[in-house]
């Protein structure tokens, strides 16, 4: 696709690097533009033929020239409190605006409603809210939970032998990381590409299933258990989490729980153009990547 030109933020986060890679065998890495607050992390993108350009959303005039002349923008989603991210993506959707910006792309969240049990899903609502004001075109990519966000969850059920979460007995669609990113840079090279897509997994699992699939990845028992709402709070405050960011946490597993986030679509299996990972893949590529089993012999 020529003359289709494309301009990321928050480019060197997880997500970002993952979309940008995913960009290269959709569209002419010419056409480009990787914006972050710190474009000499992304020196190697920039040698692979990519435009590198600092942008910071609480810099405007970094984000306005980086937008200049892009058919499309995507906004991923930043950092802070709900109150720092709704300025930040507000900000750059007006400057967008400035920069007559063909289509605004926004990295948005299953249920972007107020009345989610998910605390930063009102940072969503009012991102999402702000892009349909702003008379541009917009597409939202409605993330369902990452399959990464159980890592942690995942460690630790590895030693103990217990999966231990809040909201277990909720079903979730969850999404591997890469799959977003495939989907995302699918979206973001089609011509025509609607207002939003709801980006979910290939099935949805309680963590009862999830134990299953994890006892027959690692050949032992692993069973869950239904974590009570304030032991997983001061289980994150103790592992040094702001209250801030142990509410998230929280919120997303009582969300989950409530149902909040098990509905399966194909958007994103059709946008990437080809099948996404199950749980049961997760698993293995975690235990083969993440997971550092002391070595019988001792460390050799
Ligand atoms: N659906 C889910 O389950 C799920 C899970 C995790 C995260 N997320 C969301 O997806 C986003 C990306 O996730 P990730 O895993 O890639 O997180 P990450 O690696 O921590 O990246 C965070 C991103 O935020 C950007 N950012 C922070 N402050 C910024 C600012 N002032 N101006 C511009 N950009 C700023 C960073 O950009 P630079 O450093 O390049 O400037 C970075 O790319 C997160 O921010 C979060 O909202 C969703």
């Amino acid at each position: 696709m020529t003359g289709h030109t494309i301009t990321i933020t928050g480019a060197s986060g997880k997500l970002g690097r993952a979309i940008s890679e995913e960009l290269a065998s959709r569209v002419p890495v010419s056409l480009v533009t990787l914006g972050t607050r710190s474009p000499e992390s992304l020196q190697a993108f920039g040698a692979s033929g990519y435009r590198v350009m600092p942008v910071n959303f609480d810099e405007p005039s970094s984000v306005e020239e980086a937008f200049r002349g892009a058919a499309a923008m995507l906004l991923i989603c930043g950092h802070g409190s709900n109150e720092t991210r709704i300025r930040q993506h507000m900000d750059a959707i007006d400057a967008a605006k400035r920069c007559s910006t063909g289509r605004i792309y926004y990295t948005s969240f299953t249920n972007p409603t107020k009345a989610s049990l998910f605390p930063f899903a009102k940072v969503h609502e009012a991102s999402e809210a702000h892009a349909r004001a702003s008379g541009l075109r917009y597409t939202f990519l409605r993330n369902n939970h990452y399959a990464e966000n159980l890592e942690t969850a995942l460690q630790r059920a590895h030693t103990s032998g217990e999966l231990s979460l809040p909201g277990a007995r909720g079903k979730v669609a969850y999404i591997a990381r890469q799959d977003v990113a495939a989907a995302t840079a699918g979206a973001l090279a089609l011509s025509q590409v609607e207002a939003s897509y709801e980006l979910s997994g290939p099935e949805a699992l309680d963590l009862f299933e999830v134990a299953d699939l994890a006892s027959e990845a690692w050949g032992r028992k692993i069973t869950a258990r239904d974590m009570p709402a304030d032991e997983y709070r001061s289980l994150l405050i103790a592992r040094g989490l702001s209250p801030f960011a142990a509410e998230g946490q929280v919120g997303i597993r009582l969300a989950s729980g409530a149902g909040e986030y098990g509905e399966i679509t194909r958007n994103a299996e059709q946008l990437a153009g080809r099948a996404l990972r199950t749980m049961r893949q997760y698993l293995h590529t975690f235990s083969r990547e993440t997971l550092t089993e002391p070595s019988p012999l001792g460390r050799v």
